[in-house]
Parts: C-alpha cells; structure tokens; sequence
C-alpha cells in the first residue's frame, strides 16, 4: 500500500483509468487486524501467480536488494509456493517491531492510510494480481505488499521511520503535504542505501518490479544524497521509471533525518 498509486513501476505511459482499483477507499468502519483477518479461499491459478512472482524476483535481489531488506525477508519466513497468511505475517512482525498487519480491500484512502500507519499497522492487500498483470498492476496487490513491504517492517529502525510518516502525515497540510508525499516516494517506494559492499535497493516500488530492480542501479538514474529538504522538493512522475533517486548511508540516517524535518515543519 502506499498513498498514491502504489505500483507505477512500469515504464510505459499507462493511464489508471477507470480501473476500480485505483480509486481510494474512504473507510467507513474498522477493517480485520492481525489475527482477525481471515484466510482466502485462493484458486491454484491464484498461488501460482504468486509463486512465479516469488521466484523471478527473488533471482534478482542477491547484489541489489539491501542487506536489511534481505534479512527481514529471511526472519519473516514467506511462503515461496502459497500465499501467505496476513495474520502469521502479523504475529512475526509484532515479536520483531510492534507492527501489526490490517486487510485492507484494496488502495486506502491517504487519510485512512496514515492514520493506521501511525498506530504501527500496515494496510495490506490479501488479493493476487491476474497473470496478465505479472510486470505491472496499477494497484496494489497481496504480492507487491507482503514481499514488497512487509520486510523492511522488520527493520526496528525503519519501523520508526514508518510510524513517524504516519504521525507526520496526519499534520502535514499544502506544501508540507507534498513534501511528505515526496519523501514517502522516495524511500518507503524507492529508496537506495550504500550498504558495506555496494549502494542497494530498499524501496518497495523498486523491489516488487523486474524492470525497475534492475534499471535503478544503472548509470541511467541520478543517485542524489538524502536530505529531507531536496527530496521534498523533487516531483515524481508515477507512470515512467525514475530517472532520479535518493540514497541513504543508514537507516538511522533516515529515522533521524526525517525526525528533524518533521519537527522542523511543526509536524511531529
Ligand atoms: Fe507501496
């Protein structure tokens, strides 16, 4: 989930339309939250989207997904043949973090959004994409949220960072609000990190996409210092891949950073 399109990876100048599935949902209830959410009656069409998802993307992390992207996909012990269930997803990220899964049906309402960010709960979709959608959906799916997200929710530092976005959200109005949603893009979807061996992938819009997962590391994107300040400033294009992207030396660096400018704009 993420509060834009969450998917805009692939590089052609698709229009969401009229897709259903690219109009936020304003909730008007509570949705399921950890071990609340009940497990779907998936077809083995369903599961085996999932796995060949699974498979050709995990072949590309070795040498570009983050160090702390992989060992929080190692700890969450996905199933690489079926769909995983939300609500064990859910346990392992409350031992590791306090973070707690919710069902979301489908692209959440930005408001919505944060408020369960906030309260260290990460909306996600339980749906798999059709075959015809394996290199692009313009929505989220089960596959770009659980491989995606959920493994940097791992991470006791990111998690932080996480939550801060969604307290910070909550405040943020006019040029804060695009600022915010700049830095959002720009991190949680498709931030780099120098890792001790090499600068790495930990954006989700980046590692949940076969093309972008190899393009961002090439010499064709501009790799910029993050400083909450310049990315604020930057604006995206969803639809085509990014040609500039910001790097982080730690997630510390993130936590802290963010931290500052969000007090700074009387935020957090
Ligand atoms: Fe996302």
């Amino acid at each position: 989930m993420s509060p834009q399109s969450p998917t805009p990876s692939a590089d052609t100048a698709v229009s969401a339309g009229d897709d259903p599935r690219c109009v936020p949902i304003k909730l008007t209830g509570p949705i399921p939250i950890g071990d609340e959410i009940r497990y779907p009656n998936y077809t083995a069409e369903q599961h085996d989207v999932w796995r060949t998802l699974f498979s050709r993307q995990k072949k590309l992390l070795a040498g570009r997904a983050a160090d702390e992207f992989i060992s929080g996909l190692t700890a969450l012990r996905l199933d690489e043949e079926y769909v995983p269930a939300l609500a064990e997803i859910s346990r392992r990220l409350t031992k590791a973090t306090g973070w707690k899964l919710a069902r979301t049906p489908g692209l959440l309402d930005a408001h919505d959004f944060f408020e369960h960010l906030a309260r260290r709960i990460f909306p996600c979709t339980d749906y798999v994409r059709a075959r015809s959608e394996l290199d692009y959906t313009p929505a989220p799916d089960c596959f770009h949220d659980i491989f995606g997200h959920t493994p940097m929710i791992m991470h006791p530092r990111f998690a932080n960072f996480y939550q801060k976005i969604g307290q910070a959200a909550l405040n943020a109005r006019g040029a804060d609000d695009e600022g915010l949603t700049r830095i959002y893009w720009f991190t949680v979807e498709f931030g780099l990190i120098n890792n001790p061996k090499g600068r790495r992938i930990y954006g989700n819009g980046i590692i949940s996409s076969h093309a972008e997962t190899q393009f961002s590391l090439t010499d064709k994107v501009e790799k910029r210092p993050f400083i909450p300040e310049n990315v604020a400033a930057q604006p995206y294009d969803i639809w085509h891949m990014q040609e500039t992207l910001f790097v982080i030396d730690s997630f510390e660096q993130l936590e802290q950073e963010f931290d500052r400018w969000s007090r700074e704009h009387h935020l957090l």
